[in-house]
């Protein structure tokens, strides 16, 4: 879910408006906004897109005070009535919400046992709870302070009394918010990128925290009721990174802004001589492990596996990789000397932030690598990277999974080097990352052919399998990823020698089954396994490096480092999930249940 408010600013409801499209990316299931004069308020929310809602908001909707949310639905469907914000019974207060309230019911049964009106939701919970207390003698701002205390889970929350239009109070565990200042106004929000048209400048709020804000000032107090003095920073984004300029959807624009993300990364962390520019403290701390345990969700697990092999070969350290959600709670053994590393787009998902908190009261050394500057998962760990690939706005990753694999290939021979290994040494990373720039180029100037496998490979499809073998496997489970979650085709990635052992079961006459070759040793066999099923009724399509391609192949990638293959042979996968999904009709950027930024467990 996002939020936004303003306080000071006249136009509020554009403001609200515009903010909230910033953060569709993080759940547009419903969204809603309220706003508010010194004699009048009006609260609006619709189904569904940002879109909704501002059709249906009339000139009268004005106001100097607002706040806004765009919701991914956690408790209670994604109806008009369970958007935020949610009023309390006397409708004096509203409240947004992002996270989810643990101990609602007990709350409800609690405090709130008398109260018949209260909906479906978490959320609507807190906001009656607030005014509970208030009823109790307490000000507004103590009955949010003291229903903070009896809260249980994770949350941001806006709350505006309207019996004072003036002032927002917000909170934060676990859930990110942001506090932006003005000259003669303030804003919060889910995200700077939301409020980059108002101000550039920011104070981050820890957990625990309440903060007062009004037009002229913001008053940060910690749980003791201590005040806080922070100081405030500068967002290093720029406007037109944020616009998707002259293409359709922001996904085409970030697959083709891989070549330059690959480029930048170069020059971020590499010397022409090859040197690793990486905190020597870092490197120290994880060549000096036993174990790298990475910890990632979705496309970023996938770049994790690219990773582990990329580590092994280079520096020579094991690697396991886990999933966020299952670690957390179901910790494996581990090894002597641990060293933990986050994958994370946003830095914010709530189920590797849940790990990373248990890691540092473990007092594990670990690393963040993020697109995010300042985003939580960076914050909380020892040490951070930056992928350096711009704001990815599009739900479905494209240049922050391959950022990520270039991110640890640079890691991989910082380390290798700081080890004396000659084979990470050898390794010329600028050079192979100038050739894997040029070759995504050219993968991408092919879309019209890419277009035409789309039509005849995946028109009408229910299914589809991506297989391969080693490197080739971990970018056949991205791969199909991408298709399932965008064109809704059900896809599944799958090592290509496992599949005879039950999966081959599903193949009928003419599902589509794209096999990956790019790894020399395991090459052959996955051709083996491409004529299995082909006997069996499957239409094949192979996707092959140039040194191992046959002349009935379909897409011949060029020849690349076996290392950073990856890197290449994911485009033409993002491509069809690109074009299978406008051929079905579907919105690329938005697709249905998800959100990019998950902050809920
Ligand atoms: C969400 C997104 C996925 C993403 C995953 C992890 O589920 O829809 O595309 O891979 O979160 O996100 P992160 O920001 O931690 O990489």
């Amino acid at each position: 879910c996002g939020i936004v408010g303003i306080v000071g600013k006249p136009n509020a409801t554009e403001i609200i408006i515009k903010g909230l499209e910033k953060l569709e990316y993080r759940g547009y299931d419903s969204a809603g906004l309220f706003v508010a004069n010194r004699t009048s308020g009006s609260l609006v929310k619709a189904q569904g897109r940002i879109k909704n809602l501002s059709d249906k908001l009339t000139p009268d909707v004005t106001g100097t005070i607002g706040i806004g949310h765009t919701r991914w639905a956690t408790h209670g469907q994604p109806s008009e009535e369970n958007a935020h914000p949610h009023t309390s019974q006397s409708h004096r207060l509203v409240l947004v919400h992002n996270g989810v309230i643990e101990n609602f019911e007990e709350l409800k049964s609690n405090f709130l046992a008398a109260d018949k009106f209260i909906g479906e939701t978490d959320t609507e919970i807190v906001v009656h709870l607030i005014e509970f207390f208030m009823s109790q003698g307490l000000t507004t701002k103590e009955a949010f302070k003291k229903s903070l205390e009896e809260i249980q889970g994770s949350y941001a929350f806006a709350l505006v009394d309207k019996e004072d239009p003036e002032t927002i109070y917000v909170a934060k565990n676990k859930s990110p918010l942001l506090v932006g200042l003005g000259d003669g106004f303030n804003v919060i929000c889910s995200d700077a990128m939301a409020m980059l048209e108002q101000t550039n400048r920011f104070v981050e709020l820890v957990d625990g925290e309440t903060v007062v804000v009004t037009a002229d000032e913001i008053l940060i107090e910690d749980q003791k009721g201590n005040q806080v003095f922070r100081d405030s920073y500068e967002a290093q984004l720029d406007l037109s990174d944020i616009e998707k300029g002259t293409y359709p959807y922001y996904m085409l624009k970030e697959v083709d802004e891989q070549p330059a993300v690959m480029r930048k990364i170069s020059q971020a962390y590499l010397s022409q001589q090859g040197d690793c520019q990486i905190d020597e403290a870092l490197l120290k701390e994880m060549s000096s492990s036993d174990r790298i345990y990475i910890i990632a969700c979705g496309t970023s697990s996938h770049a994790g596996w690219v990773g582990k092999k990329i580590i092994e070969t280079l520096a020579n350290i094991p690697v396991e990789i886990h999933l966020s959600s299952e670690f957390g709670y179901n910790m494996p053994l581990l090894s002597e000397k641990p060293f933990f590393l986050f994958l994370s787009q946003s830095g914010e998902t709530a189920d590797s932030r849940q790990v990373l908190v248990k890691i540092n009261e473990l007092t594990y050394p670990s690393l963040t690598i993020t697109n995010v500057a300042g985003s939580t998962l960076s914050r909380e760990a020892t040490y951070t990277l930056l992928l350096h690939a711009g704001p990815e706005i599009a739900v479905a990753s494209t240049k922050a999974y391959t950022a990520q694999i270039a991110v640890l290939a640079v890691l991989a021979k910082a380390l290798g080097q700081q080890k004396n290994r000659l084979v990470a040494k050898e390794f010329n990373l600028v050079h192979e990352l100038g050739l894997i720039a040029t070759s995504m180029e050219s993968v991408i100037s092919e879309k019209e052919l890419i277009q035409q496998l789309v039509t005849a490979y995946l028109t009408d499809t229910r299914n589809a399998f991506y297989i391969g073998r080693g490197v080739d496997y971990y970018v056949s489970m991205e791969a199909a990823l991408k298709l399932k979650e965008i064109s809704y085709i059900q896809a599944e990635g799958f090592a290509a020698g496992e599949l005879k052992h039950g999966t081959i079961a599903l193949i009928e006459e003419g599902t589509p089954v794209l096999g990956i070759i790019t790894d020399e040793i395991t090459g052959s066999h996955t051709r083996g396994n491409l004529k299995e099923v082909e006997s069996r009724g499957a239409h094949t399509l192979v996707i092959a490096s140039e040194g191992l391609a046959r002349p009935t192949d379909q897409l011949i990638l060029p020849n690349v480092h076996p290392l950073l293959s990856a890197l290449l042979s994911v485009v033409p996968t993002q491509l069809i999930a690109y074009y299978a999904t406008l051929q079905r009709g579907y919105d690329v950027d938005k697709p249905r249940n998800l959100a990019k930024s998950v902050t809920v467990e």
